[in-house]
């Protein structure tokens, strides 16, 4: 993909993330080549941002390397650098072991570091200065995830004049254990920085506002239109929920192209011409239940109601922050159990599980989901989950049949979803029985709810309740003489 050099403009529209759309990896020249970033929040703001035609801030995934703003693919972005002491603090410290697992249930135990909390704090300070650079009069800057908890205030200093948005992409923990945090107040006085703090679901949203009121703000809890605001300092932040969502029409677009068509039947011809191709997609983290979701495989092939050759397991993982212990430590796991699935019950040229450990491009990935008859999405706690929701997107036919996880918040939106408790494998394992004989026509009405759902309740549709609602509350600060 062409990357081109471009000038520093001010913009009336900026999203701010961790992330840059595209990874920076090295090359021989000295020039980096560009890859797609891994993660939901990409593949959410990037149809947003490229419609809105306006600037990404983010971190472009090298260490110690200062690049000029640049073009990419139509889209304009700013690199945000790290240097590799920020690497290990503020992004695999402070980020993902500390806020990461703390706000997923504490799936792992969190780290407390001092340390990591002062490179946060500083890290936190260049994004809002970024952030204020790019940002013209009167602009709208739309901050998002955990990484950044606290730049919407610090913006707000730097730049009062703008309307600043907060969305956060994965859940917020009940106050107990929120509180563990040492530096909790700090925390919720940086999202009230924001005109509007968005959150996934409604109860992550009020998880929020229960701490905010235990903080010592006046709370008036959602009307008819579903927004509570939060009195803090002299003004009113708005909070509310929004779930995330799915560019549906493109990847339908994609999934019904001759290209992805032909593709997914040569995939299945790849995998021997099963009766059933079973498929799960994640980043490898500990919150997807990857574990839990091959113990129910393994029952399933040891009793034989899984049979390698009738049915194929397809296992596709994208690596994911290698460097923090408990991700490698996950790694090994899995492909120690995918070993012994595969020592055990499959044979010459049909293993039972068929395991990938990369990233795909979005035509493989559109055409393994079309080819797949039932999916696996069994995260152990999963703030939306859009692989559930590209999975839908892909089968306008209503072929096809998804097990998802209650504890993914994409399950309060799929309603023709087959709904299991992650943890509990043997009922996992049996719902997979259950599903692959349940009537053809009962799993085809599912899955056109389904369809219908992430069809209706596109990306675009998100982005456009979000700033709605954003711009209603920037219209009720001036109203108030408030800014
Ligand atoms: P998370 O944001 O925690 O990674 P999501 O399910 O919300 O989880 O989003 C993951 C995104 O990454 C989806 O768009 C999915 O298609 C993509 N993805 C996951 N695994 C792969 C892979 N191996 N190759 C390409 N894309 C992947
Ligand atoms: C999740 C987070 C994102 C993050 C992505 C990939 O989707 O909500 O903020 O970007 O995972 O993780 P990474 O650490 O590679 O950015």
């Amino acid at each position: 993909m062409q990357s081109v050099p471009c000038r520093p403009q001010r913009s009336d529209f900026v999203v701010v993330a961790n992330r840059l759309p595209v990874v920076g990896e090295p090359t021989e020249s000295g020039e980096p080549s560009w890859r797609r970033s891994p993660g939901g929040l990409v593949t959410a703001l990037e149809p947003v941002l490229r419609r809105a035609q306006g600037v990404w801030i983010g971190w472009a995934g090298e260490c110690d390397r200062r690049t000029a703003p640049f073009s990419h693919d139509g889209m304009r972005v700013h690199p945000v650098s790290l240097s590799a002491r920020e690497l290990a603090s503020y992004y695999e410290g402070f980020s993902n072991a500390t806020v990461w697992p703390l706000f997923h249930d504490t799936i792992v135990p969190p780290t407390l570091d001092r340390g990591w909390w002062q490179s946060y704090v500083q890290v936190n300070t260049r994004f809002a200065e970024a952030a204020a650079l790019a940002a013209a009069p009167g602009a709208t800057v739309w901050v998002h995830d955990y990484q950044l908890l606290l730049v919407p205030a610090m913006l707000r200093t730097l730049r009062p004049d703008v309307t600043i948005g907060f969305f956060l992409h994965i859940p917020f923990p009940p106050e107990e254990l929120f509180m563990q945090l040492p530096w909790w107040t700090e925390i919720i006085d940086g999202m009230l920085g924001a005109d509007l703090v968005g959150f996934q679901l409604p109860r992550d949203a009020e998880n929020f506002r229960r701490t905010a009121a235990i903080r010592g703000s006046a709370i008036d809890p959602p009307g008819a239109d579903a927004i509570g605001r939060i009195h803090v300092g002299g003004r009113v932040a708005w909070t509310g929920a929004f779930p995330v969502a799915v560019d549906a029409a493109g990847l339908t677009t994609l999934a019904t192209s001759a290209a992805v068509r032909g593709r997914a039947r040569r995939i299945r011809a790849e995998l021997g011409q099963p009766d059933t191709v079973i498929l799960s997609v994640d980043r490898l983290d500990y919150t997807k239940g990857i574990p839990e979701r091959l113990a129910a495989l393994d029952a399933l092939y040891k009793q034989g109601r899984l049979i390698p050759g009738r049915h194929a397991t397809v296992q596709i993982v994208t690596p994911s922050r290698e460097r923090i212990p408990q991700y490698r430590e996950l790694r090994r796991r899995i492909e120690i159990e995918v070993g012994h699935i595969n020592g055990a019950y499959g044979a010459l040229g049909r293993p039972a599980v068929h395991y990938l450990h990369r990233s795909v491009g979005r035509e493989e990935l559109a055409a393994f989901l079309v080819a797949t008859d039932l999916m696996l999405v069994t995260p152990l706690r999963d703030g939306m989950n859009l692989v559930a929701k590209e999975y839908a997107a892909c089968h306008p036919d209503a072929d096809g049949a998804l097990i998802l996880s209650e504890f993914a918040g994409a399950a309060a939106e799929l309603h023709g979803a087959y709904l299991v408790n992650p943890y509990d494998t043997d009922r996992l394992a049996s719902t997979v029985d259950a599903v692959l004989n349940d009537p053809v026509a009962q799993r085809s009405r599912r899955m056109d709810t389904m369809h219908r759902q992430v069809r209706r309740h596109d990306v675009h549709a998100w982005a456009r309740s979000y700033l709605g609602v954003l711009h209603r509350a920037r219209a009720g600060r001036t109203v108030l003489g408030v800014s």
